[in-house]
């Protein structure tokens, strides 16, 4: 392996977005039978983020791509590739990714989303280090929305204590020195598809009444098995990710996990031998915001001054699909 590659893109500004309201585990007793304790000693989750009705992924995106942008010194029309990772879009058709650059005025860009659940803005960073790497353009814009609670059954105790809803964006630039992504370690298996979904209002079981008295168009998830699979694959995330770069847990300043289960991410941070102080925490206050997690932290981590130039951090992910990623960045 390589020691230190050589990187071919930097992220040169970031930007994150949470909505203002706040729900709580105490508000959540009032909603369905479960209480804080359960919920804070099984997923460390305290409270996390709901959206406004009128507000949507583009109009979230769009927030943490302007903080982003501003960061990066660089104008919406500069962007040559605008890439949109939600699990949420407003819509079926356009992409979000689209409706977000009408709102940036990003007119010069190619603009997609990608639908790779939680690890969406990492597969996402690859795209975007693959068409710049490649000549095609040279500023992208990767940003990850969520309305989590849009697909969210609030009657099931399972799942609602676990989601919330953000926005997170970086801007990338083609790498000038050591600054970079240094590897990236993506996978993803359908065979396990079923663990974690939902079943109806797509093209193979569309919307109908049924499907909405069912609530088929609302998250369903095998607890248990993702849990065990999420660990798993969290551990071939980050430890392939390091491997490939040629660096070990002590290399790294700061590991950034998907916040999904604070169980998750100790499991995550001992495979990677990496100790709890050198790991970002924000699931106790923002709960599971699908691929949204990681450039929230990462932006939540720069302001705080945890990470900053030169920084190198560790990322890795999990989600529906499954799919799973991980990635070192030297910052
Ligand atoms: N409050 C109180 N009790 C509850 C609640 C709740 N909110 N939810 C479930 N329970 C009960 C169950 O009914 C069950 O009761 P029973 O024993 O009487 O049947 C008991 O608690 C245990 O249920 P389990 O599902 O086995 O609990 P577990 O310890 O597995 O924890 C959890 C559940 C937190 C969902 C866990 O399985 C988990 O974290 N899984 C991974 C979830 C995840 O990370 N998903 C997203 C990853 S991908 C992505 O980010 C999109």
């Amino acid at each position: 392996m390589v020691k230190h590659p050589k990187p071919l893109v930097e992220i040169v500004g970031t930007g994150r977005y949470v909505p203002d309201r706040v729900l709580t585990n105490a508000d959540l007793e009032k909603m369905v039978e479960t209480n804080d304790e359960w919920i804070v000693e099984r997923t460390g989750i305290r409270e996390r983020r709901i959206a406004r009705d009128d507000e949507g992924a583009a109009q979230m995106g769009a927030e943490a791509a302007r903080k982003a942008m501003e960061e990066a010194g660089v104008e919406p029309g500069e962007v040559d590739i605008l890439i949109v990772s939600t699990a949420t879009p407003d819509r079926w058709l356009p992409s979000t990714a689209c409706d977000l650059q009408a709102l940036l005025g990003a007119g010069n860009a190619m603009a997609f989303d990608i639908c790779a659940a939680c690890s969406g803005w990492l597969y996402g960073l690859t795209m975007a280090e693959g068409y710049l790497a490649a000549g095609r353009g040279e500023i992208a814009l990767v940003v990850a929305a969520e309305k989590m609670s849009s697909i969210t059954d609030w009657e099931d105790r399972a799942t609602c204590v676990l989601f919330g809803d953000a926005a997170g964006a970086a801007v990338l630039k083609k790498a000038t020195g050591d600054r970079g992504i240094l590897s990236a370690h993506h996978k993803s298996d359908g065979n396990l598809a079923d663990l974690l979904y939902r079943p109806g209002g797509g093209a193979a079981i569309p919307m109908s009444e049924e499907v909405l008295v069912d609530k088929g168009h609302l998250v369903k998830m095998s607890g248990r098995e993702v849990f065990k699979n999420a660990v798993r694959s969290m551990a071939d995330a980050s430890g392939t990710a390091l491997e490939k770069a040629g660096l070990t847990g002590d290399d790294i300043d700061l590991l950034i996990p998907h916040q999904a289960n604070i169980r998750i991410i100790k499991a995550t941070a001992k495979y990677a031998g990496i100790p709890m102080e050198k790991v970002y925490i924000n699931v106790d206050r923002f709960g599971n915001t699908s691929s949204a997690a990681i450039p929230v932290a990462l932006d939540e981590a720069k302001e705080a001054g945890i990470v900053g130039p030169g920084t190198v951090i560790l990322t890795a992910a999990f989600g529906a699909g499954f799919t799973w990623s991980g990635m070192t960045i030297r910052l």
